[in-house]
Formats: structure tokens, C-alpha cells, sequence
């Protein structure tokens, strides 16, 4: 298990490039799965969880050659010879399961182990399968495997349940090789959505409606593999930005789609947090007097839950009583035990968290037991006296892309051991 040990740090200032967006990435490199031909992705993140999918690919007999410092994936899905996986990877991974949709729409079946991912609480797929099995798919849960089948994929109307990101990813990829129309209500609208509808598009698919509630999507006989640049990652900027409000300090990002940070930039500002938004950069200007805020996370384009630790971190030296809701998993909150070791005045009372702010936060051994977590214990260690030791380091690398090199250039004190 890695650590990070960060130091109490004054002000961060300076400017940071924001990486490309993690959560498109893991669903734009299964979409590539649909075309029997090379795509090249640019903007990918140097990131732990790419690196796991892209050993993932290779097993299913996928050619993969990730220039990862330059960000450039180029995947040739010609030489796809395996439509099932018994990788333990897939366990390491929430979104594997994406895998379900792109290879049954290419080869009419797959089998990959139950994914894992950050422990949230309980984490099903089932709108993915009842999805999947609404286009024509037979589904069988058996011993750790998820299987599905198909002859043929038919397009179909189809109303989620919930607004899940996954679900929506995973259906949208299979009736992009399925005969005829389908559609997709009460969908997710995140800009990851948008992004691999974009993707679906160059490679010839017929995608419209995505960042709306409503998806349709025309199936084609074949699709080509396509180049596409991955957007910029939403909540590694915002945790930039809730760094220069917990520190006080002054932060500069580029490549940011600042429309995509709307509902971050919001909850921020009214913790008096000034900032300043140029066309695909800006620049937050921290205060010495943090205001609290009562804030619910929500599917976009609410509060993202990817958030709600960073902004529990924030919240925990602010001058009143915050009042913070999880609606969308159960169990995210394991962050706030790790907080309370700090010192943090923390009592979750159902789905909402009552932070009251104190006067100081005193560095102290904590663990990262999940990636928002691990973030969201960073900040909190920048402002505790002395240092901060965050074990499971490896969550924090999963989706932040060197960590200790954009947070050194800030001035922050952060090393790992
Ligand atoms: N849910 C079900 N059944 C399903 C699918 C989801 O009950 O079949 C529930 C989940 O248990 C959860 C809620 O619906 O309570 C929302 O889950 P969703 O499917 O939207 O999330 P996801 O696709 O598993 C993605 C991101 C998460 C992010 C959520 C919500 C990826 C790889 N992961 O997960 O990212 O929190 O959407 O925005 O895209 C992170 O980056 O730290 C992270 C956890």
C-alpha cells in the first residue's frame, strides 16, 4: 500500500493543466470495441484504472499502444479474438462492465467477472442488464460471471429506472450496432455522456439527444474506428478549485470546459471563493474566511457526487455549520471517519452529513479508502498542522493523474513514500 504525506501548506498558487476526463475515458477505450478497425484517442489520463483497461483489451486480443505522457492511445480492434475475460482486472475495475455492451454488439456474446471498483456501498448493474436484455440479449449471473448472448441485437424502447451513468454508456454502445432505433429515456445527462455520443458519431453511428433525457440512437450495419480527443476531467478541476478554497491560495487551470463546472463553481463561489472564467480556462481565488454551505448531490447537472468528499473537506474549517446530502450512493461517507482524525466536527444522520467548521485540523495517519476520499484527505492535510500520512495511495492514483507533481507546482507540501 502506498502512502502520500502531505504538510500543512499555505496559499497554493500557480497554474495546472487539467488531464483528460476519466470517467470518458473508461467508456470512450470499450467503444472502440464496436469498430473492427484502429481508433486513436488523444487527451487519454496518465492514469492506474486506463492502464488496468488497457491490459484488460490486450487480454481480449486488442493492440494497444498507449503513449501515456503524451496522452495518445491508438487501439486496433481488428485483432479482437475473445469475447470473454476471466482477468481479475475486471474486478479491480467499476467500469469493465462497459465491456458488456461493445462486445456483444460486435460478436453476439461476452463474459467478464462481476466488476469492482471504489467500495460506494452496494453497487448493482442491473439497469445495464435489463437494458442489455431489452435489445434481445439472454443474461445469466453465475458464480462471479456476468454472460450475455444474443443473435441479434433489435433496437427498443427503453426507460431506466434511474439516471445511471453506466446504464446509459452500456445500452447506448449496444444499440450502436443494433438493427433499428432505439430509445433511451430518463437517461444521464453528464458530459461523459455527451462525449461518447461524440465518439459513437465519428465512428459513424447514429447518436442524438445525449445531454438531454432522452437518447435515440439508429443502429448501423458496421461502424469504423475513429480519432477523438477525451474532454477535460470536470472533477479533477473542481478539486483544484476546492484546493485554492481550502488553502486560501490562487489557482490557475487550462483545458477546462468551465460550462461542465457549473454546478461546482456555484456551490464554490457561495463559499466566497471568487472566480474567474476565461473560454477554456480560470483562475479561483481563495478567501481566509470560508462561509458554509448546504449543498445535495444529484445526477447532472446537480451537485456530482465525485465531489461531495473534496467539498466535505473544504467545509471542515469553515466558519459555521455546513449541511451536505449523498443521494446518489449509499455508503460515501467513509471519508468522514478519516476526517474526524483530524479533527473535523463531522455527525452523518441518515443520507446527510452536519460538518460544523473548526479553528484548526491537526495532521494525523489516514487512510484513502477510495478515490474521492484520498482527494478529499489531501486538501484536509494541506490545512491540518504538521503532516498528514494517507495510506492507499493506489485509490488516489486511480484517477488523478501525478498528483504530487501538480500539487508541487502549486507549492503544496506532498511526498510519497
Ligand atoms: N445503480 C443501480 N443499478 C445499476 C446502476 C446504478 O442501482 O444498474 C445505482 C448505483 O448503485 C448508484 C446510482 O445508481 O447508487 C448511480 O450509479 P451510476 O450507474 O450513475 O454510476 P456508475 O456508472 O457506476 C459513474 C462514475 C462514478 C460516478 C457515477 C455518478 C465511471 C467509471 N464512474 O459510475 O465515478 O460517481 O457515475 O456520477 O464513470 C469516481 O469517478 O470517483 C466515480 C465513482
Amino acid at each position: 500500500m502506498g502512502k502520500i504525506v502531505v504538510g500543512k501548506s499555505e496559499a497554493l498558487r500557480g497554474t495546472v493543466r487539467v488531464s483528460g476526463a476519466k470517467n470518458a475515458a473508461l467508456a470512450i477505450i470499450p467503444a472502440t470495441i464496436l469498430a473492427s478497425d484502429t481508433s486513436v484517442l488523444e487527451n487519454v489520463p496518465p492514469i492506474s484504472d486506463v492502464h488496468v483497461y488497457r491490459d484488460i483489451l490486450e487480454e481480449l486480443g486488442l493492440q494497444v499502444d498507449y503513449a501515456s505522457a503524451a496522452g495518445k492511445m491508438t487501439i486496433n480492434a481488428d485483432t479482437l479474438n475473445n469475447y470473454r475475460t476471466s482477468s481479475d482486472k475486471v474486478r479491480q475495475l467499476r467500469a469493465s462492465s462497459l465491456l458488456l455492451g461493445p462486445l456483444l454488439a460486435r460478436g453476439g456474446e461476452a463474459q467478464i467477472a462481476m466488476p469492482g471498483g471504489c467500495d460506494l456501498g452496494p453497487r448493482p448493474i442491473d439497469y445495464h442488464l435489463k437494458g442489455l436484455a431489452a435489445l434481445g440479449a439472454e443474461i445469466s449471473v453465475e458464480h462471479g460471471y456476468i454472460r450475455a448472448k444474443a443473435k441479434e441485437l433489435k433496437g427498443a424502447e427503453i426507460y431506466l429506472d434511474y439516471p445511471s451513468v453506466g446504464a446509459t454508456e452500456n445500452i447506448m454502445m449496444a444499440a450502436a450496432l443494433a438493427k433499428g432505433t432505439t430509445t433511451l429515456e430518463n437517461v444521464a445527462r453528464e458530459p461523459e455522456i455527451v462525449d461518447l455520443a461524440s465518439f459513437l458519431n465519428v465512428m459513424g453511428g447514429k447518436v442524438k439527444g445525449a445531454g438531454t433525457d432522452t437518447i435515440k440512437v439508429t443502429g448501423s450495419p458496421r461502424l469504423s474506428g475513429a480519432d477523438h480527443a477525451i474532454i477535460p476531467d470536470r472533477i479533477e478541476a473542481g478539486t483544484f478549485i476546492a484546493a485554492a478554497a481550502a488553502t486560501g491560495g490562487e489557482v490557475g487551470l487550462t483545458n477546462v470546459i468551465p460550462k461542465h463546472l457549473d454546478p461546482i463553481c456555484a456551490k464554490i463561489r457561495e463559499m466566497g471563493v471568487d472566480i474567474d472564467i476565461k473560454e477554456d480556462a480560470l483562475t479561483a481565488y481563495g478567501t481566509d474566511r470560508i462561509k458554509p454551505v448546504d449543498l445535495k448531490t444529484l445526477p447532472y447537472p446537480g451537485f456530482p457526487t465525485d465531489m461531495q468528499a473534496q467539498m466535505m473537506a473544504v467545509t471542515c474549517k469553515a466558519q459555521g455549520t455546513s449541511v451536505i446530502t449523498e443521494t446518489v450512493f449509499e455508503g460515501r461517507y467513509k471519508h468522514v471517519d478519516e476526517l474526524k482524525r483530524l479533527g473535523a466536527n463531522i455527525k452523518v444522520e441518515g443520507r446527510s452529513a452536519v460538518v460544523t467548521g473548526v479553528e484548526r485540523l491537526s495532521g494525523a495517519a489516514v487512510s484513502a479508502t477510495d478515490l474521492r476520499a484520498g482527494a478529499a484527505l489531501l486538501l484536509a492535510g494541506f490545512t491540518a498542522d504538521g503532516e498528514t500520512e494517507i495510506d492507499g495511495a493506489e485509490h488516489i492514483d486511480r484517477g488523478y493523474a501525478g498528483i504530487e507533481a501538480k500539487f508541487t507546482r502549486l507549492g503544496a507540501k506532498i511526498r510519497r513514500v
